[in-house]
C-alpha cells in the first residue's frame, strides 16, 4: 500500500498546492507536524485553559464537548465559567482550522459548510462502548439517524495532550479497495425499509441508497475482525502540537490511543470538489451502475 500519511510543513502550506489537494482528496491523511508551533497561526491552549484538561470535564451522558455552527456548547459539565472558557477555546481552534483549510484547499471557500467543533478529554485506551461506536476499529465515517446523500465530511483534528502522549491512529486502505471488499457482502438498499425509519423518526430525513451503503460499509468494516487486524494499514502517532486533515467519510481510520484532542468538522457538496470523480459517491456510483441519490 502507498503511504497514506503525508508530511506538509506549515511553511509550505501556500495557497492551493495541486499534489497535496489530490492526496487529500485521495482519501489520504494531510500531517502538519508543527501546526501549533508555526508563527501566529497554529493552536496552543492558553495558561488559564489548562484548568479544563481533566477527564470530568465531560457530561457523562455524551460522546463529546462540541460548539455547534450555532455557537452552542453541548455535552460540557463544570461551571459557568469553565464552559465560557471552553467555548473559547474551542473556538479558537476552530478559527485556525477554518484557515488551515482556506489555504489548503481555496477552492472550496465559500462551499465549505460549519459543522460541529469537538473537545475530546477521555482516554482511547480504556473507554468501554458497543462494536459499533468503538472508533478503535477500522472505519469510515457514517452515522445512522443523520443521512446526508454524499456530502462530505471534511475534518481538522490537532493532539493537545500535556503530557506527550501521542494521538495513535490506524489508517487503511483506499476507499475503493474497501469498497470493492465488502459490496458484494452488504445487503441490499430497500426503500420502504428507509420510509419506514424516517416515519418512525429513527433518521432525520430520508435514507438514500448511499447512504445505507456508507453506513453498510462502516458496520461491515468494524464486525470484521480478521479485516481489523489483517487489512493494510499504517498506524502514526500524533505528537502533540500537530494538527491532521482527512475526508473521515472516505480515509479508513481508527483511533488506539490517546487522550485531549480537538477536531473541526466541514462539510462539502461533493460537486465542489476540485476531482468531482474522487468523492465516495463517485466511486459507490460507478461501482453499483446506477445512481444511489
Ligand atoms: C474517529 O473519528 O473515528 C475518532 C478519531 C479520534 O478520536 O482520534
Ligand atoms: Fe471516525
Amino acid at each position: 500500500m502507498d503511504k497514506q500519511i503525508v508530511d506538509i510543513d506549515m511553511a509550505d502550506v501556500g495557497h492551493g498546492n495541486p499534489a497535496w489537494i489530490a492526496a487529500l482528496e485521495a482519501g489520504k491523511v494531510l500531517y502538519f507536524p508543527n501546526f501549533g508551533t508555526y508563527g501566529k497561526a497554529g493552536f496552543a491552549p492558553q495558561k488559564e485553559e489548562l484548568a479544563l484538561f481533566r477527564e470530568d470535564i465531560r457530561d457523562p451522558k455524551s460522546r463529546n464537548i462540541s460548539l455547534d455552527a450555532g455557537g452552542n456548547l453541548k455535552g460540557a459539565a463544570g461551571d459557568d465559567a469553565d464552559k465560557a472558557m471552553l467555548a473559547g477555546m474551542i473556538g479558537r481552534f476552530r478559527a485556525e482550522a477554518e484557515g488551515l483549510l482556506g489555504n489548503l484547499v481555496p477552492r472550496y471557500g465559500e462551499h465549505l459548510r460549519r459543522g460541529a467543533t469537538s473537545f475530546r478529554p477521555s482516554v482511547v485506551q480504556t473507554r468501554v462502548q458497543s462494536w459499533r461506536a468503538d472508533d478503535r476499529r477500522l472505519h469510515v465515517d457514517a452515522f445512522p439517524s443523520r443521512p446526508n446523500r454524499g456530502e462530505r465530511l471534511l475534518r481538522v483534528f490537532t493532539n493537545v495532550n500535556l503530557e506527550g502522549q501521542p494521538r495513535v491512529w490506524r489508517v487503511g486502505e483506499p476507499f475503493e479497495d474497501v469498497a470493492r471488499r465488502f459490496l458484494p457482502r452488504l445487503k441490499p438498499y430497500a426503500a420502504w425499509q428507509a420510509k419506514l425509519i424516517n416515519a418512525l423518526g429513527i433518521t432525520k430525513s430520508l435514507r438514500s441508497e448511499y447512504d445505507h451503503l456508507m453506513l453498510q460499509l462502516h458496520d461491515a468494516m468494524k464486525s470484521d475482525l480478521d479485516y481489523q487486524k489483517n487489512a493494510p494499514q499504517e498506524t502514526f502517532g500524533f505528537p502533540p502540537g500537530c494538527a491532521w486533515v482527512c475526508f473521515s467519510d472516505q480515509t479508513s481510520h481508527s483511533v488506539m490511543a490517546g487522550q485531549y484532542m480537538l477536531e473541526y468538522t466541514a462539510q462539502l457538496s461533493p460537486l465542489h470538489q476540485y476531482d468531482k470523480d474522487a468523492s465516495p459517491l463517485a466511486i459507490l456510483t460507478r461501482l453499483q451502475g446506477h445512481a444511489l441519490v
